[in-house]
């Protein structure tokens, strides 16, 4: 007997044969629900939310009693692990992140340290799967994540959004050994923090390199996919899933990874990226989150098209990018009702 209720994906990703296709949303929870808005309210910001085990709880369980997925994801961000290493990071209201100090030249890379306690610096995340998974029960299983090095690089050193990451690219010109080195101590410690994350108790950890798009396949082959490989290899505990987006010129390169899962954006059309990951993996999206925008009959009609795509193979259905935050939550149902209404055979 599982120790789930619900345990489709897990059987999805080991290559069982499934009734249906598992589904769940990337950036499930959050603004789109006003259950969210509202525990959000009560506290001071972001940071408190994350940082308060049981309010995280509280809101990564949310999308499972209210959406149906068939997986919750833990309710945190990727930023907890450059401000761990010593850089702290704000969340500023309808702006996004931002870093007081970035790695500009090698003389601020003193300003990071891969010598840490995790356990001890991130200690509120792991309480917070904990709890997670003692009030889910056995409903679903949890995901655990984290940045992807390059992805935390380019935070590190831009500060905050950008829509080129001029800074972090420059550096991988300018100064390639000094941003390898501190590719290596990220990787470091996120191996460390997905390691507590699934004594925590994880059933699955998720990487999520949202900014590869914006380096070519040579780049991100020397500075992304080198230290993907890193961690994947050392997480052999549970089954790990790389969303690299954007990286539509990486995905021969990455279904050679030993995850179990890849990510897919919109841009990436199904059938070329199983004939260039092979069969022997999961794939894991795509759906266009601005379809959720659309009428009803128009999403339930998109989505049908993707799961008719699938061809049976594996596939876990999600969009190819987080849902956006004024997405009707009627809309996201009907995306997951969909997909739960479509039997494979
Ligand atoms: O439901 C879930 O997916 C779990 C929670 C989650 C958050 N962030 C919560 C969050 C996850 C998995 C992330 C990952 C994350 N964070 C990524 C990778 C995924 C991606 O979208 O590409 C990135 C790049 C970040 C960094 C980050 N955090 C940005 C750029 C922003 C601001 C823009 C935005 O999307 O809101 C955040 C804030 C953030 N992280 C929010 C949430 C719910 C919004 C904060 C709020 O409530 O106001």
């Amino acid at each position: 007997m599982s120790q789930y209720q619900n345990d489709l994906i897990l059987r999805m990703i080991n290559g069982e044969k499934t009734e249906r296709y598992p589904v769940w949303l990337m950036r499930q929870a959050g603004r789109i629900l006003p259950e969210y808005r509202a525990v959000r309210a009560s506290l001071s910001g972001f940071k408190e939310l994350v940082e308060t085990p049981e309010r995280a709880a509280e809101v990564t369980i949310q999308p499972v009693d209210l959406l149906g997925v068939d997986a919750a994801i833990i309710f945190s961000d990727i930023l907890v692990v450059p401000e761990a290493m010593g850089l702290p990071y704000q969340m500023i209201e309808a702006k996004g992140p931002w870093f007081e100090n970035t790695i500009k030249s090698e003389a601020d890379v003193s300003m990071i340290s891969a010598d840490i306690d995790v356990a001890d610096r991130l200690g509120y995340v792991i309480d917070a799967i904990k709890v997670t998974k003692k009030e889910l029960n056995g409903r679903v299983p949890l995901i655990g994540f984290c940045g992807a090095p390059w992805t935390i690089f380019c935070y590190m050193t831009e500060g905050q959004g950008s829509k080129t990451f001029s800074k972090p690219k420059r550096l991988l010109f300018q100064d390639p050994q000094m941003a390898h080195k501190v590719l290596d101590m990220i990787t470091d410690v996120t191996i460390k923090y997905l390691k507590l994350q699934i004594e925590a108790g994880a059933d699955i950890v998720q990487i999520f390199d949202s900014w590869s798009g914006i380096l070519g396949p040579k780049e991100y082959s020397e500075f992304g996919t080198k230290y993907v490989r890193r961690i994947c290899d050392a997480i052999t505990e549970v089954p790990v899933t790389v969303f690299a987006k954007g990286a539509y010129y990486a995905r021969k390169e990455l279904g050679e990874l030993s995850c179990q899962t890849i990510g897919l954006d919109w841009n990436m059309d199904i059938a070329e990226s199983r004939a260039l990951v092979g069969p022997n993996k999961t794939l894991q999206g795509n759906l266009d989150p601005c379809v959720l925008y659309a009428d009803f009959k128009t999403i339930e009609e998109k989505t049908k098209n993707l799961l008719n795509s699938f061809g049976n193979q594996r596939h876990i259905a999600n969009l190819g990018h987080g849902v956006y935050p004024d997405t009707d939550p009627e809309k996201v149902k009907c995306f997951i009702e969909t997909v739960k209404g479509f039997a494979t055979n």
